[in-house]
């Protein structure tokens, strides 16, 4: 049972090999990655017909494209002949996909539409419309957010969103509803995608220690006043903040124009969408946390802005961006140290054994937010790992599932012919 490598009933402890084992990494692709909706693009990158990116599911490569009749299709970017990458392109505008190894073409909704020797070769008794792109179960989007997933039982987007809303609204809602996603730009770190997530989602705690110098270099960090953070059964997890702070926040690192707004805690500071989707609040930057192995992850990491922006105001808010959170940023390259470090030192027969403590604020859970009307959240103060114990649950519930089994798009068809 893999429930029983955390605890938060007794004691408040998560197992250290959840982030190191190479068996439970690849159980995680078969029924948390597998099951869960996941984000794959946003609109805005998706304006013509025929406009393409490419995204991730867990390990699977996939192309997303803007069809003809303005519908959204997502394929998986593997070829069906002999599993070559049929699109080796981040963004772009084509027709058709052309793999690169025997030149099997397919339209950009996935159907092969070209095979080169076909005559020759199958003497032309090869049915193209069974050898499509196998498509990704379900597409849906909520407010320009494209996501996909490959369980057909899975709940309606908007469903399994339910719990993320008041922090993904407000992200939303705080850069103007309409925006602009930037990027992305791409980075690889050792450490396991587990660990951004959980922190995106909770971890206010470790700004202190961790951008110890970042903060001194910019004068100081607000005093947190107003600011808690909650938990849902779904797995998603975020820290809400008043605007007061994340604008005196905002003037000192220098992310760009700062938040106007009421004095109140129900704007997002950061969240998590379980499982690997996270985003900071007002600043923008977006994080897929795409798995590379039970050490290895690719951050996939965009910049949302509002759109329509004059030249000279995106400018600056991407280059406030790029200098506090991105590959080389500030406050980013000290997080991603920790999570490097523990893959690390954690792999070792002794340090894998060894529970690890998410007992802060256990028992203690804080009032101050607990009035987002309409939402079955749990909330705590910042300083309390609430969130991290939701996340880590729903992890175990998924892990101990069966694993999802994909059936073929469509049974492959035969030549009409034995084989000799
Ligand atoms: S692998 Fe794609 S055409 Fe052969
Ligand atoms: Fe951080």
């Amino acid at each position: 049972m893999y429930a029983d490598l955390i605890d938060f009933d007794k004691v408040g402890t998560v197992s250290a090999d959840i982030f190191h084992s190479e068996e439970m990494y690849r159980r995680e692709l078969s029924t948390v990655f597998a099951r869960s909706w996941l984000f794959l693009a946003h609109e805005s990158q998706l304006r013509t017909p025929g406009d393409f990116v490419t995204a991730m599911m867990g390990e699977d490569p996939i192309i997303v494209s803007r069809q003809r009749d303005g519908g959204i299709r997502a394929v998986l970017n593997v070829c069906r002949h002999r599993g070559m990458r049929v699109c080796r392109q981040d963004f772009g505008n084509t027709k058709r996909f052309t793999c690169s190894f025997h030149g099997w073409s397919y339209d950009n909704a996935g159907t092969l539409i070209h095979v080169p020797r076909e005559a020759e070769g199958y003497h032309d008794r090869l049915d193209k419309s069974g050898w499509s792109l196998t498509p990704v179960t379900r597409v849906e989007t909520y407010r320009g957010m494209i996501f996909g997933t490959w369980d057909a039982e899975a709940p309606d987007l908007i469903d399994y969103l339910d719990t993320a809303r008041p922090a993904l609204d407000s992200f939303l809602d705080t850069l103007g509803g309409d925006i602009e996603l930037v990027g992305p730009m791409k980075w690889r770190i050792a450490g396991n995608w587990k660990l951004p997530a959980e922190g995106l989602g909770t971890d206010g705690y470790h700004a202190e220690t961790t951008h110890a110098s970042a903060l001194q270099a910019i004068g100081g960090m607000a005093e947190p006043r107003r600011i808690f953070q909650y938990a849902s059964a779904a797995g998603h997890a975020a820290a809400m903040i008043d605007v007061g702070v994340t604008q005196q926040v905002h003037s000192e690192i220098g992310v760009g124009p700062t938040p106007q707004g009421e004095q109140d805690n129900s704007t997002v500071a950061h969240a998590t969408v379980f499982p690997n989707l996270s985003f900071i609040g007002y600043s923008g930057p977006l994080r897929v946390w795409q798995p590379r192995g039970p050490e290895e992850m690719e951050v996939w990491g965009w910049v949302a802005i509002p759109a329509g922006l004059d030249p000279e105001t995106r400018r600056q808010k991407l280059t406030g961006v790029t200098l506090s959170f991105s590959s080389s940023g500030i406050f980013e390259s000290d997080d991603s140290e920790n999570w490097s470090e523990i893959s690390a030192v954690g792999r070792g027969f002794a340090a894998r054994s060894t529970p690890l403590n998410y007992q802060m604020g256990m028992g203690f859970d804080d009032p101050t937010g607990a009035d987002i009307p309409g939402f079955d959240v749990r909330t705590g103060h910042l300083f309390n790992d609430i969130g991290a114990r939701s996340f880590y649950t729903r992890w175990a519930q998924l892990m101990d599932g069966p694993e999802l089994a994909l059936a073929p798009p469509t049974p492959p068809p035969n030549l009409g012919m034995s084989a000799e």
